[in-house]
């Protein structure tokens, strides 16, 4: 058997929540393979809200084991604060020894860092994902399986600050007190011991005996450490790459890929992102798509469908179906935009370039509509919105497959 995968193919938040959320309930195993609790969705199950940051969305279906891969930063004191929103997840929750800790001064260093670069700042979710990252590539990082001997972390720990104290003076951030930080990892150990276990061999196992494992991804493409705007992006490879190694599964074990994009286009932090719209259409695509971010409550920057960014994106993860969420968003507006060109060093391209720093959108209009919301049918979409997906399918080479018109489960559309 092999692995299904869900990516976003923006700059994330493009609703993958809602998909993983309804296709969970068909897998054996839900895995996440990267990036932290800098990500989030809510999922309503029963009238009742589930904050998702790194537990897969798995967990609420009760047949599923979630795995959080090795390619994961995990903050212990956040997963555990998460897992007590679920009653009893013992055996159906793995976290990998090979995922990274991230710990509370990782946090410290990520704000403190974004302080001092000003108005060159990432705009990070400041939750201290670049700097456990960056420990991990600089091999000066802890893993999760090195909780279950707190003494030894502890004073691996203390070495840590020991050897970067001039770092850390500049930063101000202080060493840990000894004892509280024994205190804290053993805590940490007690809660999470049951969890820990080498979940790459669990992955193989699960493949082997023909189980039906759901890959999830976090953050979108377009923040990918590689291929996104860089620097403006997160510390992990968020494209479909990133679950072979962020859990160990061979390139010939991915099976499908579906690649999930809003109608229109949204990135919450700095960094450019040319078919942002300043204008009375941006504050209009905020307003009815609720576009205020799930980890920091932030304001979302709004914009056009950009073709360019998603033909890219669909290559670099080889996207078999693509999941437009969010239509109704568009319902009202006379005119809707794509950009399907950029002008970049004084030339027309067409392509993703190694920045879009001073890149100018070219756009295509098409002929708003309204009523699109809660249709469930393909033939009963208005037209214009039925033309608006067939004239996206042509610019970005790829079939979409699902089409999402609220964000009740039922209000989805399936196409073959
Ligand atoms: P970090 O991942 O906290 O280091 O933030 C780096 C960039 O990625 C910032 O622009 C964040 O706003 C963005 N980012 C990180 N996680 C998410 C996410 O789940 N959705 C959308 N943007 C994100």
């Amino acid at each position: 058997m092999k692995a299904d995968l869900i990516v976003g193919l923006q700059w994330g938040d493009e609703g993958k929540g809602k998909i993983v959320d309804f296709l969970a309930k068909e897998y054996d195993f839900v895995c996440r393979f990267g990036g932290g609790h800098n990500a989030g969705h809510t999922i309503v199950v029963d009238n009742k809200k589930y904050a998702l940051h790194l537990v897969p969305s798995g967990i609420l279906n009760e047949k599923a084991i979630n795995i959080v891969g090795n390619g994961v930063v995990l903050s212990p004191k956040d997963f555990i604060k998460e897992l007590e929103q679920f009653d009893n997840v013992k055996g159906r929750i793995y976290i990998s020894d090979k995922a990274h800790l991230l710990l509370p001064y990782h946090a410290k260093i990520d704000q403190a860092k974004e302080r001092l670069k000003g108005d060159k700042a990432i705009g990070t979710t400041g939750k201290g994902i670049g700097p456990a990252y960056g420990d991990k590539i600089t091999r000066v990082g802890h893993r999760v399986g090195e909780l279950l001997h707190p003494k030894k972390l502890t004073k691996d720990i203390m070495e840590y600050f020991k050897i970067q104290k001039p770092i850390f003076d500049a930063l101000q951030i202080e060493a840990p007190n000894e004892k509280e930080l024994l205190e804290e990892l053993t805590f940490y150990k007690e809660k999470l011991q049951d969890y820990i276990t080498d979940t790459t061999l669990l992955v193989w196992e699960a493949l082997e005996s023909s189980k039906k494992v759901l890959v999830e991804g976090a953050q979108g493409t377009m923040l990918d450490i590689d291929h996104g705007t860089y620097p403006y992006v997160t510390s992990s490879t968020t494209i479909s790459a990133g679950a072979c190694s962020g859990l160990g599964i061979a390139p010939q074990k991915i099976g499908k890929v579906i690649g999930i994009a809003k109608a229109y286009c949204t990135r919450v932090g700095n960094g450019p992102f040319p078919s942002e719209d300043f204008g009375e259409d941006g504050e209009y695509l905020r307003k009815m798509g609720h576009e205020f971010g799930t980890t920091t409550g932030r304001p979302r920057r709004c914009g056009w469908f950009d073709a360019v960014a998603m033909r890219h994106a669909i290559k670099l993860n080889g996207v078999d179906r693509v999941a437009l969420m969010k239509l109704d968003v568009l319902d009202g507006l006379k005119r809707v935009k794509v950009c399907v060109g950029y002008e970049f060093e004084g030339k027309t391209i067409d392509y993703v370039p190694y920045t879009l720093e001073g890149v100018k959108p070219i756009y295509q209009e098409f002929q708003g509509w309204d009523g699109s919301k809660g249709v469930r049918e393909f033939e009963k979409l208005p037209k214009e919105a039925k033309e608006y997906i067939q004239n996206l399918e042509e610019l970005i080479g790829a079939k979409i497959g699902i089409i999402s018109t609220s964000p009740n489960r039922e209000d989805t559309i399936f196409r073959t």
